[in-house]
């Protein structure tokens, strides 16, 4: 496996490999999600490169940027034993000078969500990804479902951009009791660990619901009303159900519809987010 620290390194690299390239772009702290993308551009492509890059561009000023873990030893551990060809772990001059004049400015997608939290931010996702998607030219890119509003925001930067890649996904992984994998987990006390599968029983709770209730501000009553009644401690910052491929929300669920439930809250004053696809039955169609 080869560590590229620098942008010559890399497109050396990338002139030499012929066939398919498989890119998952990290931020480190690697764990079984991000190696589940791996495996996927393993089984994809006879190249996979990944990136660990702690993007300072998409933290706010009062976000985690300092404290997010880095776990470089270990990731690159990892990488090595799955059978990766090469990591891009670039510092943060290779990335961005102090005279950048390029910024990328998104519309309606970032706004919603995560977006209306943290502004930027997935401004800053897409600058990077803009920038590592020129320098490793990939055939395929994999993002998790766990980010859905990022995966969504990626596959229109890819198409607007013209860049030609395809953007695969790949599904949540989660905990034996339904937590989403993230970095961010580590912050927890054990405490905190064990309420923070409040997200997932949220989510699940509503689609219990959905065979019964077809109005989406009902179902978020519940699923409120589920939450401060059993995880008295959590703090909501949004629960919503939405159109998978626009993400507004929508008043009344249909089958024909793709719908997705999201969810963001801090647990101990971790911000954590997760996100399930709503089956809705023919009945209430
Ligand atoms: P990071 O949070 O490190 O995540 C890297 C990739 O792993 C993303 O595509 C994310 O959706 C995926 N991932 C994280 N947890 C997952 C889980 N439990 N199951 C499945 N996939 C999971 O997302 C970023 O980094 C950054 O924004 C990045 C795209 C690298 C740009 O800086």
């Amino acid at each position: 496996m080869e560590v590229l620290e620098t942008r010559a390194a890399l497109r050396s690299w990338r002139a030499k490999v012929h066939g398919a390239v498989g890119f998952v772009p990290t931020m480190g702290a690697l764990h079984e999600g991000h190696l589940s993308l791996v495996r996927q551009s393993l089984a994809d492509n006879p190249w996979t490169i990944v990136s660990i890059f702690v993007n300072p561009r998409q933290f706010g000023p009062n976000e985690d940027y300092h404290r997010y873990p880095r776990t470089l030893e270990t990731d690159l551990r990892l990488l090595r034993n799955l059978g990766v060809s090469a990591v891009f772990v670039p510092s943060e001059e290779e990335m961005y000078s102090l005279e950048d004049e390029v910024y990328i400015t998104l519309t309606r997608l970032s706004r919603l969500w995560c977006g209306g939290y943290r502004l930027g931010h997935f401004d800053g996702v897409v600058l990077v990804l803009t920038k590592l998607f020129h320098l490793t030219a990939p055939t395929r890119a994999y993002f998790g479902e766990k980010d859905f509003q990022q995966l969504r925001i990626v596959e229109k930067m890819v198409e607007e951009l013209f860049f030609p890649i395809e953007v695969v996904r790949v599904p949540t992984v989660r905990e034996p009791d339904g937590l989403a994998m993230s970095s961010r987990n580590t912050y927890l006390s054990p405490r905190g660990r064990a309420q923070a599968v409040a997200l997932y029983k949220t989510l699940q709770y509503i689609q219990t619901l959905v065979p019964t209730c077809p109005l989406a501000q009902d179902l978020l009553a519940e699923g409120r009303a589920y939450l401060s009644e059993n995880y008295p401690e959590i703090k909501l910052e949004y629960l919503a159900i939405v159109d998978e491929y626009s993400l507004q929300p929508i008043e009344h669920l249909r089958q024909s519809l793709k719908l997705r439930a999201l969810i963001a809250a801090y647990v101990e004053g971790v911000r954590l987010i997760d996100n399930i696809p709503l089956v809705v039955p023919d009945e209430s169609s």
